[in-house]
């Protein structure tokens, strides 16, 4: 439910002279946290509990984690790791081979590419879709090639891409689908948890992410000879007690990751509750103001909101995205930008660069992510609604 009263489309002018970076005075004087990643005493005592027990490696925890992830999230295999790099590389091993072209989105983090690349396969870059900043399927279908085997598609920002698309795709071409949900544990497509599409679905832990352990990450999957699969490369390929039969990682979780874990997922369910109601609030804030455009959810989606990110109508200001962001920061909104770079333009992926992603490309200068997390109270909206609103009328073209 939205707090903010609906009003017309601002399009004020205010001075530049006003803003805090200026000399004016700050919407507020403390910036607004942009995350709240604290442990609770809950999450304290059930580390402690294994700190005390002894049983640092995986296990009982681990296992407790894997159990209750895979139900919540609709698959029936989950395997934790020690994060979501690993992660991507124990899903993308067993289904992608050397020299394969596997289609990647041009716009998410580098780890959904760079592990691709450190397969040994070939990443083709795709587009985004403008308005959702996910995977455009339609692009991914125009560069598909004989040696097409797969698609990389991240679920950004905590919201689904279009996973029909992506399937019907993937089924036309003979396909295997990895789904990068680092960024989006609990969300659903179609009424179903994400866990249910794909070959497989990774996952990080990262302590900023909505599920964070600290470092952590774990790999879902429905296929019973997959998920063995990648249990073995987890742990050096071990099949019985110091008998290896395929090379493998030592890529486990621990028991003190897997406790906080299991008990920042009691929480989870109603901290996404509050992420999306949050969401709601922002829409309403952007709906004021003109040039600000708000994030939309792919049809079909219930989006869980790791990031709000709003995009800026460049043509509607007298600044850049940078600027606008520096003026927030010191009216008291911290914000954030995944981000400043295309994965094409990133020299480490410069082999692979095409520049045929004008739509990710543009997108590393327009967006930006507002503080989002369950801990955001009335006064933090307040601070930000005001603050988008003397910021866009001080730059108003
Ligand atoms: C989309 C995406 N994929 C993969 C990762 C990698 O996860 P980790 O940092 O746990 O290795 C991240 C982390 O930021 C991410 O956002």
């Amino acid at each position: 439910m939205s707090t903010t009263t609906a009003s017309p489309v601002s399009s004020a002018v205010g001075s530049t002279l006003d803003l805090a970076i200026s000399g004016g005075t700050p919407v507020s004087k403390t910036p607004i946290p942009f995350m709240s990643t604290g442990l609770s005493s809950a999450d304290v005592d059930a580390a402690t509990a294994v700190l005390k027990s002894g049983m640092l490696r995986a296990a009982k925890k681990c296992e407790e984690l894997e159990t209750r992830f895979a139900q919540i999230s609709g698959a029936k295999h989950m395997m934790t790791c020690a994060n979501g790099t690993c992660a991507l590389q124990l899903a993308y091993e067993p289904l992608f081979q050397r020299g394969d072209e596997v289609l990647v989105p041009a716009w998410s983090y580098i780890a959904t590419v760079s592990m691709i690349v450190a397969r040994g396969c070939t990443p083709v870059f795709v587009d985004a879709i403008p308005e959702t900043f996910q995977i455009d399927v339609n692009d991914a279908a125009k560069k598909v090639t004989a040696k097409t085997r797969g698609i990389a598609a991240t679920h950004l920002y905590g919201c689904p891409v279009d996973i029909d698309a992506v399937q019907a795709l993937a089924q036309k071409h003979g396909l295997k689908v990895v789904y990068d949900a680092a960024q989006s544990h609990l969300a659903t497509y179609k009424g179903k948890g994400i866990g249910a599409f794909g070959d497989a679905v990774t996952y990080s832990f990262y302590a900023t992410k909505n599920l964070g352990t600290g470092e952590g990450g774990s790999i879902s999957c429905n296929d019973d000879g997959l998920a063995k699969s990648i249990k073995l490369l987890r742990s050096h390929g071990e099949t019985d007690k110091y008998l290896h039969e395929h090379i493998g990682y030592n890529y486990r979780m621990n028991d003190i990751t897997g406790a906080i874990g299991c008990s920042r997922l009691d929480r989870l369910p109603d901290q996404t509750k509050t992420r999306q109601k949050n969401a709601s609030k922002f829409d309403a804030i952007l709906s004021e103001i003109d040039g600000l455009i708000p994030p939309t959810t792919t049809p079909g989606a219930e989006a869980v909101f790791h990031l709000y990110v709003v995009k800026m109508d460049l043509s509607k200001f007298r600044c850049t995205r940078d600027e606008f962001c520096k003026a927030l920061m010191a009216e008291g909104v911290p914000t954030a930008v995944h981000y400043p770079r295309s994965l094409p333009k990133q020299p480490a992926l410069a082999t692979w660069n095409k520049n045929d992603c004008p739509v990710a490309d543009a997108l590393s200068s327009q967006v930006f992510a507002l503080p989002m997390h369950h801990d955001l109270t009335e006064e933090h909206f307040r601070v930000v609604r005001e603050a988008l609103n003397k910021v866009a009328a001080a730059y108003r073209a």
